[in-house]
């Protein structure tokens, strides 16, 4: 099967989630404010992922049940929900918007910003909304087309909606927008496949209008300022024509005490560095760390936790400000585990390293040096021109966007760990990954002062679910296998877990209502492609439209129920007797396949919960449903990208594949053979 770079590329970015200026005074960012809500990803500004709530405490939790439960259609559904005065908001698909009250879970409203009717071409970049925020009445949403919309937070009315990106660029918004001062600040997602430059931009949360702007690489013409000349100096030959990248789709955290946002950036475009900057040079400020001013976007320091990137090393995670008591000495820091798997206290007044150190395997470098503050690579892993390296961590990352927590009660950094190898290969169009058996994933306990792992338990399948701490001495935390779990947060012993019917990786929240403390996770789960993901089909049913999608929501002596799992559907594919084999239009419906359909349909179509699985599809066996749904849109509203520049034949090529794939599966299955592929 021939896999384009481009395909590739994108299949390993998506696997891989008030009022004016405030004077000096009591940061908004401490766990006193707010203490009942989680209005914003993260809850506070400083998004560290902690409740002060002890009401639902390691002495109680076993008492935890479910409250109530609300049913959400098929779609993306990895999201983090936000809560504000006794209101649950959650984006789930592309966007649509959902009200429910935290008490009853009875709908108050619903906005639907018709996202993928509009998203044009990057509808096909799969994924859907991370989260959103609330604000001083108002609701914060960003959308695949690139608006960014405020909403009434009683009506669910629009209440302004501005685009954030450039006609016929590539930049989508999936994270949650972040809000600090009466701003709201948000980037987008992008810097893997079209030449993109990546960029912040905050905005007035009242009015939308834009109060400034931040380029995360140098763009064509004369540097803006100094920090884009800085940067500039760092790439060679005519970067922006081949890629750029540096994309923030996650991570931004404000700092109350200094005045400062910073933001995590994505990996350099293209991957390899020789396409966009002659092979050398760090390439700033991809793969790294930015503080900037909050109320100008300027400049303060950067952090590069990998120059001259090429292995999608994203630092795009989320990053937690604390003070920690170093050497006896409180240092004010800033904590991140990025994707390549060392886990980094910076100094947050400078940008210095105080300490760098593998919280998951990692053989690309052997120590992060704290003087240069550049790793120190092994030579195998810029493999051009070599032997095949397998690298680990991977391009998902060591730790992704589903958050880590940070205790200030118990001291510890709470991180959803995987543990996965990838082989990457000259030249590299003809790279694939592929995934050594037994790959595993931990919910970790890190000593961020002592840099070493405290507790550990291990988690099911590859992708470990957000987590988030309380002052209850818990962290809450669900997994691949349905489960969603309470553990003791001194030593990771399960003190509560219930069976959610579904994958429950999404980062849960927790808040206060009327005296009662409630903690809800969204369940449900798509890959975008099956092929890092074939080990969970044995252990959950990701089917697209079977799989059940909820919001639940718990509260001690909660006793409502769900029906029991739905058994996975029987896999039969539809009848098919006009098929008569043809290699070539095999191959050529196989390379039109993985260039246009497998991020969502998955690698050999085997898909895996992010699309229907089209070996099963009535829709294949018809050529005219097929080409109406493929070609004219006919499911576009639902997700399901228009593909007008294929040509009928091309179509049918895709549709012949598809229908041969059915009927391998289905002759392995009766042999007894584990299909094969993916
Ligand atoms: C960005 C994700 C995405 C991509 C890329 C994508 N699809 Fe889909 N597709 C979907 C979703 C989501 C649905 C389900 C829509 C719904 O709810 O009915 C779907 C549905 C379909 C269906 C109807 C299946 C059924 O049982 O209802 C067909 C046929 C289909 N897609 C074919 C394709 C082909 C062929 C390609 C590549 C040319 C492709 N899709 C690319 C997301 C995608």
């Amino acid at each position: 099967m021939t896999v384009t770079r481009a395909t590739l590329a994108l299949a390993m970015a998506l696997i891989t989630l008030p009022g004016c200026q405030k004077p000096a005074g009591p940061p908004r960012d401490s766990v006193a404010a707010y203490p009942a809500d989680w209005p914003q990803f993260g809850r506070t500004e400083g998004s560290q992922g902690f409740s002060p709530l002890t009401r639902i405490n390691a002495g109680n939790v076993g008492q935890l049940g479910l409250a109530w439960s609300f049913d959400l259609e098929p779609g993306h559904s990895v999201t983090a929900p936000v809560e504000a005065n006794g209101v649950v908001y959650l984006a789930t698909r592309h966007s649509l918007v959902t009200a429910l009250d935290a008490v009853t879970g009875k709908q108050l409203w619903r906005y639907d910003p018709h996202s993928p009717e509009v998203a044009g071409l990057k509808l096909r970049r799969a994924w859907g909304s991370r989260g959103l925020a609330y604000d001083d009445g108002r609701v914060f949403v960003g959308t695949m087309d690139g608006r960014l919309i405020s909403l009434d937070a009683k009506t669910g009315k629009e209440a302004w909606s501005v685009a954030t990106g450039q006609p016929g660029d590539d930049r989508f918004i999936t994270g949650a927008p972040r809000i600090f001062n009466g701003k709201v600040l948000i980037g987008h997602g992008g810097g893997d496949v079209v030449p993109t430059r990546g960029y912040v931009t905050c905005y007035d949360a009242k009015t939308g209008k834009q109060l400034w702007r931040f380029y995360t690489v140098p763009g064509p013409g004369a540097p803006e300022d100094e920090a884009q000349a800085a940067a500039a100096k760092t790439w060679h030959g005519e970067a922006w024509k081949a890629g750029g990248g540096g994309v923030v789709w996650n991570a931004m955290t404000y700092d109350a005490e200094m005045n400062r946002v910073y933001i995590g950036t994505g990996n350099a475009e293209p991957y390899d560095r020789s396409l966009r900057s002659e092979g050398k040079g760090d390439n700033l400020y991809t793969a790294a760390i930015v503080a900037l001013d909050a109320d100008t976007g300027k400049y303060v320091w950067h952090y590069q936790v990998n120059p001259g990137e090429e292995w999608d090393f994203d630092a795009d995670m989320d990053m937690l400000p604390a003070t920690l008591n170093i050497d006896g000495k409180p240092r004010k820091v800033l904590m991140q585990a990025p994707k390549n798997g060392f886990f980094y206290v910076l100094d947050r007044e400078t940008g210095k390293p105080i300490s760098a150190e593998p919280f998951a395997t990692v053989n690309w470098a052997t120590k992060i040096d704290l003087v240069t503050g550049r790793p120190v690579e092994v030579d195998a892993a810029r493999f051009h021109g070599k032997a095949a390296f397998l690298m680990r961590p991977t391009p998902t990352g060591a730790h992704n966007w589903l958050p880590m927590a940070f205790s200030p009660k118990s001291g510890l950094v709470y991180i959803p760990v995987s543990e996965r190898g990838v082989k990457w290969a000259d030249p590299f169009p003809d790279y694939l990954p592929r995934l050594p058996e037994g790959d595993h994933s931990y919910l970790k306990a890190w000593d961020p002062i002592r840099q070493k792992a405290v507790w550990q338990v291990e988690a099911a399948g590859p992708f470990p679910g957000g987590a988030i701490a309380t002052a209850g001495d818990l962290v809450f935390q669900g997994q691949m296998d349905r489960s969603f779990n309470a553990f003791a947060a001194a030593d990771g012993k399960k003190l509560w877990s219930f069976d959610a019917r579904a994958p429950a990786i999404a980062p849960p929240i927790t808040y206060e209502v009327k005296g009662v403390q409630y903690v809800t996770v969204i369940t449900g789960f798509g890959a975008s492609a099956s092929l890092f993901l074939q080990p969970e089909q044995r252990i959950t049913n990701l089917d697209y439209r079977a799989m059940p999608r909820r919001v639940l929501t718990f509260a001690l002596g909660g006793k409502a129920t769900l029906p029991p799992a739905p058994a996975a559907p029987a896999q039969v594919a539809a009848p098919d007797p006009d098929f008569k084999p043809d290699a070539a239009r095999m191959s050529r419906g196989a390379g039109a396949f993985a260039a246009n359909c497998i991020l969502c349909h998955g690698i050999n179509v085997v898909a895996a919960g992010a699309a229907p699985d089209l070996r099963y599809s009535p829709a294949v066996t018809a050529m005219e449903n097929f080409a109406s749904v493929v070609r004219d849109g006919a499911l576009l509203a639902r997700g399901m990208p228009r593909f007008d520049e294929l040509t009928a034949d091309q179509t049918e090529d895709i549709r012949f594949y598809v229908r041969a794939r059915a009927r391998e599966s289905a002759d392995v299955r009766h042999a007894g053979v584990k299909p094969s592929g993916g």
